[in-house]
């Protein structure tokens, strides 16, 4: 039986006559990294903010190791670093009062809250940023700040809520990295991402989530064979991009011959296909119409 690390049972969370989390239950395995994915909009920060205790849910169940947060929220949040999608940095202090203020919140002893932040911002290139106030620095470092405030206290379970967003290619081979290793050591992580590369790349397993529910769980390639592991790929008669899944190479090359003349793709099935199959594709065809 796989331990479970975080357990959510029957989660709703309502902003007025709003359900913006409609009675989902999910695991996370304990030393997995498990991705939460799901279009704008769709609940993934408000369950995000439920699970690590930042608001209360309107209903369901949420234990984080053990610890049933409804009863005991300090305990898990010991448990937990988070990196929040909305860069959440007090204006009027600088980077290094930031960490350290993050730092004491965990009561870490001073010294070691220092030397840890010192080691950290060596690790993740921060150290030229310390004394300058959070406006002072780009979007991406102060990302970077938020994922330091997030392993200040060495948690056993990782919230990360869109952490590459906005950072450079550089800087998101450097997270992931970081991830690999600290998941490798038995850091669980639960992510949020826009980017299904990421997704494919990095986690365990991963759910999809539109409109407050959960469509869809399983490994990054259980979810694609669903669907078939073959796309062609093909130009439709009004300009769309159209894909079609095959479960047989057989099957998509006889499909491949029919499209060719419509520059048609023979590929593998990718997460960011089966993403789109559980969204939705934007329909935009008014765009010709309205900029006339
Ligand atoms: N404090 C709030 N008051 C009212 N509605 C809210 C509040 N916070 C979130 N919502 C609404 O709840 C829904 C889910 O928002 P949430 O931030 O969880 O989406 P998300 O999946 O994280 O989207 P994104 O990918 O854009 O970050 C949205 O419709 C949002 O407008
Ligand atoms: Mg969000």
């Amino acid at each position: 039986m796989p331990d479970d690390i975080i357990v959510v049972e029957g989660l709703t969370v309502r902003f007025g006559d709003f359900t913006a989390v409609d009675d989902i239950s999910l695991t996370v395995r304990r030393g997995e990294i498990y991705g939460f994915l799901g279009p704008n909009g769709a609940g993934k920060t408000t369950t995000a903010r439920a699970v690590t205790t930042m608001r209360r849910p309107t209903a369901g169940r949420i234990v984080i190791d053990g610890h049933d947060v409804s009863v005991d929220a300090r305990g898990a949040r010991e448990l937990i670093g988070v990196c929040q999608q909305n860069l959440a940095l007090d204006v009027d202090i600088s980077i290094r009062e930031n960490i350290i203020s993050k730092g004491v919140l965990h009561r870490i002893p001073r010294k070691e809250l220092e030397a840890r932040m010192m080691e950290l911002s060596d690790v993740i290139g921060l150290t030229p940023f310390l004394d300058k106030l959070p406006r002072d620095l780009s979007g991406g470092w102060k990302r970077k700040t938020v994922i330091l405030c997030a392993l200040i206290h060495k948690p056993s379970i990782l919230f990360l809520d869109e952490p590459t967003a906005g950072l450079d290619t550089q800087s998101r081979h450097m997270l992931w990295d970081i991830i690999r290793i600290l998941n490798k050591r038995g850091t669980t992580v639960f992510i949020t991402t826009h980017y299904m590369d990421e997704a494919e790349s990095l986690c365990d397993r991963v759910s999809i989530i539109t409109k407050g529910k959960i469509r869809a769980t399983g490994t990054p390639r259980e979810l694609c064979e669903k669907f078939g592991s073959f796309t062609v790929e093909y130009n439709a008669e009004d300009g769309k991009r159209l894909v079609k899944f095959f479960h047989t190479r057989e099957e998509a090359k006889q499909f491949y011959a029919e499209k060719e003349s419509e520059g048609a793709v023979l590929r593998g099935t990718h997460l960011e296909d089966v993403f789109l199959e559980y969204s939705g594709k934007i329909d935009v065809s008014r765009i010709e119409e309205v900029m006339g």
